[in-house]
This record gives structure tokens, C-alpha cells and sequence, in this order.
């Protein structure tokens, strides 16, 4: 991922255990591809130190405004004026109620206050004290401030007890900025989509599925709502995290699958076939486990229901994208489903390119023709789809 490449963003650190955190954040912001500046506060440097940050980032760490290190002395403004973004994680209640209110008495909260980019804080502390009427006004008076507030979470705190405080996952903080930071071509669009596999029972025990693991359908829901799509993902059962900002159906089978699109396809602007469904399905379901017996086993099967070509059809239709996985002739099958179901777009893949793995190679086919996209990680392939739909969308 380097989806922060050439972006510097200054990540202040606060005096709360959360801080240990920060030093994995740091981590995720440069293996994104940022240059990542850490400026402490004093109490921040008591939890971890200084040192690690240096390490993590290669870069020298700043908590005093009056460091001699820089020239002019100015450490508390020219921070930031290189910087894309300025994240402070954690941000502890008297640094936000610090921020509300424009106070300036160290050189994390000055910065904050001479910076000439966007301000993110990831609020971290006892859920008293974010539930303080005080900590609550303040937070309100920085979302009016157009300050982004990300998180906190619900969960076990240090202090052992349980509630609303806890600073955001560091995953979930990087997730957050990266979006923060993206342009949004489709912000206003609405974007249903499918992923994974369906799995269509045969007893309580057994079924028929196959191999589809959900990353490219999760990558591309994810970068669509980078891309600032609201996303609709049902997804058959896969065992991966919801993408940041999307909202998530899980079903089991193909039936499932084509109810729960249907119910919300009348909002779609985008419908997107990822998942790889089960075209078939046994005819009948046994109650209790099927019992070995020295005889073959037959499963009579019938046709699940076509969602993607059903969609198509609606006299409504939102623009439709199909995925062709095939073992051969990708060109050939995949143009035949672009005319056949009616799409806009089909992305075809080799199964052996593109399922259960990490990475894919595609083909883009619309009625301009052929558009392959190199082979890389799913997340920079599902970039590369979205750059194309969203000149398609015009
Ligand atoms: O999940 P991964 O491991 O990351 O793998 C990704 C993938 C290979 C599954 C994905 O890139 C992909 O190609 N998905 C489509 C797989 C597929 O089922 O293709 P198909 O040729 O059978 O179906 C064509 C299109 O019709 C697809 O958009 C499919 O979602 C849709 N379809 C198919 C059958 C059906 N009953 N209903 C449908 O909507």
C-alpha cells in the first residue's frame, strides 16, 4: 500500500497509555508511503520515548518550542507548513479542551494553532472523562472548528474498567487519514456491490462453495469509499475486517445474496457483481446430517437466480460492472457477458491470477474495448478499476 506516498504528516503524541499505539500507527503512516514527523508532549515522552519514534521514522522527534535545532527557532510554525496533515494520536482531554480553545503552552498545541493544514485528532482516555460534559463540548466545538475527530472506540480500557474511550485501532486511524486525504470523484454516488462466495447447503453439515476470498470485492469497496462512495457490501462468508467506511450485509447463500440487493438496488446509482455465486444450488436441504452409506451420493441441483443480469434488466437499471472469473479465453467470455447480461463494464480475471490470492491481473472490457491493468496488490488494482469507472461516470 502507498496510498501516503509524498504526503508528510506531522503525528502529535500525547500522554496517555494509548501512546504505546502511536508507535504502530507511525509505522502503518510510513509503510503507507508517508514521511512522518512526530512532535511529543512532555507527559507523551514519559509513556514511550522519543527514541522509538526516531527509529520508527528516521526522523528527529520534537517536543520543545524552544529547540535550538531549528535555525530560526520556530520549530512551532514551520512544522507543519511542509505538512499534508497534522494527526495528534492519542489526543487526551486536556490537549482537545487545549485545542477548543486556542490555547498554545507547549509545542504540540502551538503547532496546532499556527498550522496551515488539516487538523485529525484520535481521542483517547477514561470513559468519564470523555463522557465529561466538558470533554464533549470541546470535542463538539472542534468538529464545528472543522477538525476531524476520529473514533474513540468502545472496549476493555488500561484502567480495567469498560466503555466509550479508547483510542481507535492504529489500522483503523490510518484508514481514516488515507480517506481523509483522497480526492472524491464520487462523492454523492451510491454504490451496491457483491463479494465472495456464496455457500448453498446441502445438510447442516455441508455445502457446496468455492474458493473466492472477498479481497478483491473488499478492495474495491474500500477504494470506492476512499473515492467517497457510499457503499452498500453484501458479502457471502469471508473471514476479513469491514472496509473503512462501508456499510456491510453478510449472507450465506445466493438467495440470500439476491434479496438483500434487490431490497436496496432502487438506491443504487453503481451495482458492482464481485461475488463469485453459486449458479447452482441442491434442490433440497436434508434436516439432520446425511448418513454414509456404501452407495454414491447424487445431489440433485437447480439454477440460483442470475443477480447481476437480473439488475441489468430493471427498467432502472443502476450502471451495471460485472467480473468475469475464467480459466481460459478471458477475452472471448468476458465481451460475451459484457453483451449478453448488458453491463457497462466487465473486469475480467483469470481464476489462476486472481482468486483466494493477494494480487490480480485484469482486463477492463467496455465498448471502447480492451483495457488491461498491470498486475499488482488488489488494493492497487481496485484503485486502478475505480480511476476507470469514475472517468466512465464522467
Ligand atoms: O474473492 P477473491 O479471492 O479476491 O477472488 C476474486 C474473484 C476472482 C472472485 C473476482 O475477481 C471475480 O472474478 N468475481 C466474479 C466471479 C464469477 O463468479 O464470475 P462469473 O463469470 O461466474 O459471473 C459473472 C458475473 O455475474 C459476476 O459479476 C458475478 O458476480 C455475477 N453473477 C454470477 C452468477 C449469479 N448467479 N449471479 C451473479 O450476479
Amino acid at each position: 500500500m502507498t496510498e501516503l506516498s509524498g504526503k508528510t504528516i506531522v503525528l502529535g503524541v500525547c500522554g496517555g497509555i494509548a501512546a504505546y499505539k502511536a508507535a504502530e500507527l507511525a509505522r502503518l503512516l510510513i509503510k503507507a508511503g508517508a514521511c512522518v514527523h512526530v512532535v511529543m508532549t512532555a507527559n507523551g515522552a514519559r509513556f514511550v520515548t522519543p527514541m522509538t519514534f526516531q527509529a520508527l521514522t528516521g526522523n528527529p522527534v520534537w517536543l520543545d518550542p524552544w529547540d535550538e535545532r531549528r535555525a530560526n527557532n520556530m520549530s512551532h510554525i514551520e512544522l507543519t507548513r511542509s505538512a499534508d496533515a497534522l494527526l495528534i494520536a492519542p489526543a487526551t482531554a486536556n490537549m482537545l479542551a487545549k485545542l477548543a480553545h486556542g490555547m498554545a503552552d507547549d509545542l504540540l498545541s502551538t503547532l496546532a494553532l499556527a498550522r496551515d493544514c488539516p487538523l485529525l485528532v484520535a481521542p483517547a482516555m477514561n470513559k468519564q472523562m470523555w463522557s465529561n460534559p466538558a470533554t464533549q463540548r470541546n470535542v463538539a466545538q472542534l468538529k464545528a472548528d472543522g477538525i476531524s475527530v476520529i473514533g474513540p472506540d468502545t472496549g476493555v480500557q488500561a484502567c480495567g474498567e469498560v466503555g466509550e474511550g479508547r483510542m481507535s485501532e492504529p489500522e483503523a486511524i490510518r484508514e481514516a487519514l488515507i480517506a481523509f486525504l483522497q480526492p472524491k470523484p464520487l462523492a454523492g454516488k451510491t454504490v451496491l456491490m457483491t463479494a465472495g462466495p456464496t455457500y448453498e447447503p446441502i445438510d447442516p453439515v455441508r455445502g457446496i462453495t468455492n474458493i473466492s476470498s472477498g479481497k478483491m470485492g473488499y478492495a474495491l469497496a474500500r477504494a470506492l469509499a476512499m473515492a467517497g462512495a457510499r457503499v452498500d457490501l453484501v458479502s457471502g462468508p469471508v473471514a476479513l475486517p469491514t472496509p473503512f467506511g462501508v456499510t456491510r450485509v453478510d449472507v450465506q447463500t445466493a438467495r440470500e445474496m439476491h434479496l438483500a440487493v434487490m431490497q436496496r438496488v432502487a438506491a443504487a446509482d453503481v451495482f458492482i457483481g464481485v461475488a463469485a455465486v453459486a449458479d447452482y444450488r441442491p434442490v433440497e436441504v436434508a434436516n439432520d446430517k446425511i448418513k454414509k452409506t456404501d452407495v454414491g451420493l447424487s445431489v440433485a441441483l437447480t439454477r440460483n437466480p442470475d443477480i447481476l443480469a437480473e439488475v441489468a434488466s430493471l427498467p432502472a437499471a443502476p450502471f451495471c460492472v460485472g467480473f468475469a472469473a475464467e480459466s481460459q479465453r478471458l477475452d472471448e467470455y468476458a465481451v460475451n457477458k459484457l453483451r449478453s447480461k448488458r453491463l457497462k463494464l466487465v473486469v475480467g480475471n483469470l481464476v489462476q491470477d486472481g482468486m483466494g490470492g493477494d494480487t490480480n491481473q485484469v482486463v477492463l472490457f467496455d465498448d471502447a474495448g480492451a483495457h488491461p491493468l498491470p498486475r499488482a496488490s488488489k488494493t492497487e488494482v481496485a484503485a486502478g478499476i475505480v480511476a476507470h469507472l469514475v472517468q466512465m461516470l464522467g
